[in-house]
């Protein structure tokens, strides 16, 4: 689909999209219309429930007065409750209704109504910011689909009067939308088509954007001493990968010391030789989610030119069970030097983890480091499908983690680190074990065990194994991969580490 912003005027044909606010106030667009077909727009609000909430959505067919195939009136909902979030979630609600419609333009004359927090440049902006995120489809393998069951709509045009200034807004919008729908398809693609080499070659594609990309191989990191990464790796006749990515968007002369985000890239885990259940066990495609959401960060802050710098690091392998693959019992030495007793091998992406995040310190030597992880089905007990687990002793990296989340919708939710929890991975045989001892609480074990590998530098951890994917779609966020994490990260370089 196609969107642009241009200068107002009513379409000839397609769908007109107008707003109407709680209590069914017309914006002024709509009232302007309700003229010119006599009152057809106050009549049709008049007979159903329709009250002009956020996100209802009533519609006029073949309206007389007026050159429009359609009146689509969408809910703005209150004026002072009509912030960017919300611009986006009708851009998306608007394209949702449409794409089954039939409709092949639709042209959004979405005033800003009284009141409202939004200027109308910035409304217009987040409308197709929120239409074109909403627009998001994985359909690479439907080669029968009829095209009636297709998304109709082919272009949309957002109306607003300064256009220029608009389609300013909304393009640096639309370079966040490529890294968000870059992590989108990463983590929807099937582990047969996307495993360690090949998601490594998704990442090289990264170059063209000036983003500088390396590959390390097996022998390269059997150098670096990575025995927990390479533990996991060996069951599977999968290579796996380390990919450091490096966008220096930082002005000359500014400082120069990096961001650095971490991703746990698990193209597939079979839980390993302590094998998970068959059932749903096709969801642990997407366990790759972590190093997604990093590859999508870096397109994001590339495709706008961020103004600081910004190293993602991601550890790809595949966890499956084999002949080679790794025993419980087992003890693996970690570049840090550090050695763990791998009590469970389906605990695998902390091991992933520990060399990804020592490596990435002792090279970068980073001002912070986050590492985005789908670590735990324990935290999608704790937190659903709301928000992330966040674990960090920094508590102003945990505020501005906080804060980004909720300006992006994408939330977060901190989590205690202790002493007291650390003892549960305390080992006898070795540094540590993979697992806790039983004393509940698996997600905060797993992010103990990941802060011995941070060498102390400031560090958060993000548990997104309950935000990575999702069986119900959103305005914004279709079902599938949702790529959480870019706009949370990309907000969080904008606010907090790049100049005003
Ligand atoms: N990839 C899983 C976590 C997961 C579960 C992600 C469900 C998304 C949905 C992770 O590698 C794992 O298997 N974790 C174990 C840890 C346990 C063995 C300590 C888990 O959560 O059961
Ligand atoms: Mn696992
Ligand atoms: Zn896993």
């Amino acid at each position: 689909m196609k969107i642009s912003l241009a200068e107002p005027s009513l379409p000839r044909s397609g769908a007109l999209v107008v707003g109407v606010s709680e209590d069914r106030v017309l914006s002024r667009t709509a009232a302007a219309v309700d003229g010119k077909t006599g009152g057809a727009l106050s009549r049709a609000l008049k007979s159903g429930r329709f009250r002009g909430a956020k996100n209802q959505i009533i519609e006029l067919l073949a309206p007389g007065g007026i050159a429009a195939s359609r009146v689509v009136m969408v809910g703005l909902g209150k004026a002072k409750e009509l912030d960017a979030l919300a611009a986006q979630a009708i851009g998306g609600t608007i394209v949702g209704h449409l794409g089954k419609s039939g409709e092949r333009t639709a042209a959004i004359a979405v005033d800003s109504p009284k009141g409202a927090k939004l200027k109308a440049v910035e409304m217009a902006a987040n409308l197709a910011y929120g239409a074109r995120l909403g627009s998001y489809r994985f359909d690479r393998y439907r080669t029968k689909e009829k095209p009636e069951k297709k998304p109709s709509l082919r272009t949309l045009s957002v109306m607003v009067k300064d256009r220029t200034a608009a389609s300013r807004a909304f393009s640096r919008l639309d370079k966040i939308a490529d890294g968000v729908f870059l992590t989108r398809d990463l983590v929807s693609e099937p582990a047969n088509v996307l495993y360690p080499e090949s998601l490594a070659r998704q990442a090289r594609t990264l170059t063209k954007l000036g983003v500088k990309v390396e590959v390390l191989g097996q022998a390269r990191m059997e150098k670096l001493g990575m025995g927990a990464l390479l533990g996991v790796a060996q069951g599977s006749p999968r290579q796996p990968q380390l990919v450091v990515m490096r966008w220096d968007g930082a002005a000359r002369g500014a400082d120069k010391q990096p961001l650095a985000i971490v991703g746990k890239g698990v193209t597939f885990d079979t839980g390993g030789i302590s094998i998970k259940p068959s059932k749903g066990m096709e969801d642990m495609k997407w366990d790759m989610g972590g190093a997604g959401t990093v590859i999508g960060l870096m397109r994001a802050l590339a495709g706008r030119k961020a103004k600081a710098n910004v190293v993602g690091v991601v550890g790809l392998v595949e966890n499956m069970p084999s002949g080679m693959a790794q025993r419980p019992g087992d003890v693996v030495t970690s570049a840090s030097g550090q050695t763990i007793e791998v009590i469970n091998t389906d605990a695998e992406g902390r091991l992933v983890l520990a060399d990804a995040l020592w490596y990435t310190q002792n090279r970068f030597k980073p001002k912070a480091m986050i590492d985005l992880a789908t670590l735990t089905g324990a935290i999608i007990v704790s937190l659903g499908h709301v928000h992330a687990g966040l674990f960090s002793d920094n508590d102003k990296l945990s505020q501005d983690l906080a804060a980004a989340g909720q300006a992006e919708g994408e939330l977060v939710w901190r989590f205690p680190l202790h002493a007291e929890y650390d003892k549960e991975i305390d080992c006898d045989i070795a540094d540590m074990k993979n697992v806790g001892s039983g004393g509940g609480a698996g997600s905060i074990t797993g992010a103990q065990f990941l802060k011995r590998f941070t060498n102390n530098v400031p560090w958060a951890h993000l548990d997104i194994a309950g935000m990575a994917w999702s069986k119900k779609g959103k305005p914004t966020v279709p079902k599938g991969g949702t790529g959480f994490g870019v706009r949370l990260l990309d907000r969080l370089v904008a606010d907090r580490y790049e100049p005003k």
